[in-house]
């Protein structure tokens, strides 16, 4: 199967079970379903649950029965990006080509919208799955929870607003199109702090959500420890990559291509990759971290391996 074939496939197994098992639209109050299905459904590359998926048949696991967790990566997902483009975080109207979950159901269940997607993702984590043992289904749970938290994904968003609101300009030269912060604490003006300070906030905001994807993956597989630890260096390579590429599509592509609006970053004045050390170093330092995971896919020698492929898609991707 080719990677097309391949990325289509898992998908659509991902969007049924997604469909499957949210609450019907018409779930009392009838508002907050109709939210959450319209937040999740209808749009989305479907990356993690991709991941976790690859993760597991490069482990040797018929993925049928562990699709419920999977698919709860893509609530978690799914949930960040609601808060993400709330006014008071990223302020964005467009998502998935369609509006915002807060444009269209209001701002207050925007907020509540991402709090059930989360609160929904953890009850399909805790679920039984057959053929997997308590103990497995904890580690796998405990490693999305740390993943996200306020030591990792809601850091990373902390970080990433603090930044913006900071006058971390001041040490760089300033891109000609500046939109600036609206003024916060200074950041450092320390070049290399600014660069561990970015470094923090991509491993951070979206790194540590697909490290912890395909790790699941490799974990309600019963991977070997030797295959979870190359799999979380799989993943912590493709992670940061992951979110330096999205930072140069903000910049390279049109909201047309992205379904999201583009050139966001550098109105908003992000501290992004591009922005701190160009789009030629960025681009530089993606290829860089492809290697990685390829190497590290390479160490997984299941029956079926295609992380390579998909970490190829994920750096060369344009939307
Ligand atoms: C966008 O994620 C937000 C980031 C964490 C960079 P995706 O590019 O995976 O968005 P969808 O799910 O395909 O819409
Ligand atoms: C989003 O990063 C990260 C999370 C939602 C955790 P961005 O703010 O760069 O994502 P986009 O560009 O809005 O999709
Ligand atoms: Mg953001
Ligand atoms: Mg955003
Ligand atoms: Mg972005």
């Amino acid at each position: 199967m080719n990677l097309h074939d391949y990325l289509q496939s898992r998908r659509a197994l991902v969007d049924r079970m997604l469909d499957a098992t949210l609450p019907p639209a018409n779930t009392p109050p009838a508002v907050i379903h109709e939210a959450m299905r319209y937040a999740v459904l209808g749009g989305g590359k479907r990356i993690r649950p991709i991941v976790a998926i690859a993760a597991a048949e490069a482990c040797g696991a018929d993925v049928e029965p562990l699709l419920v967790p999977i698919s709860a990566l893509e609530l978690i997902h799914s949930y960040s990006l609601v808060h993400d483009d709330l006014p008071a975080l990223d302020n964005d109207d467009l998502r998935r080509g369609r509006k915002t979950t807060h444009v269209v159901f209001g701002e207050a269940m925007g907020i509540l919208t991402g709090d059930a997607l989360l609160t929904e993702a953890f009850a399909w984590l805790a679920k039984p799955i057959a053929g997997v043992d308590a103990q497995r289904q904890v580690r796998a749970i405990s490693e999305v929870a740390t993943a996200i938290d306020s030591t990792g994904m809601i850091g990373g968003q902390v970080a990433d607003i603090v930044a913006e609101r900071s006058q971390w300009r001041a040490g760089v030269p300033a891109p000609a199109s500046d939109g600036g912060g609206d003024g916060g604490a200074p950041l450092p003006d320390d070049r290399d702090a600014l660069i561990r300070e970015l470094h923090f906030i991509h491993r951070n905001k979206t790194g540590k959500l697909l490290t912890a994807s395909v790790v699941l993956g490799g974990i309600l597989a019963g991977g070997t420890e030797e295959q979870l630890a190359a799999l979380r260096r799989y993943g912590d390579a493709l992670g940061l990559a992951f979110q330096i590429v999205d930072d140069l599509l903000d910049i390279e592509e049109s909201s047309a291509m992205l379904g999201k609006t583009a050139g966001k970053d550098v109105a908003q004045g992000k501290l992004t990759f591009p922005a701190l050390l160009g789009a030629e170093a960025a681009r530089a330092e993606v290829a860089r971290l492809l290697d990685v995971a390829v190497e590290n896919a390479d160490m997984i020698s299941g029956p079926v391996n295609t992380l390579t492929p998909i970490a190829r898609y994920i750096c060369e991707r344009r939307s």
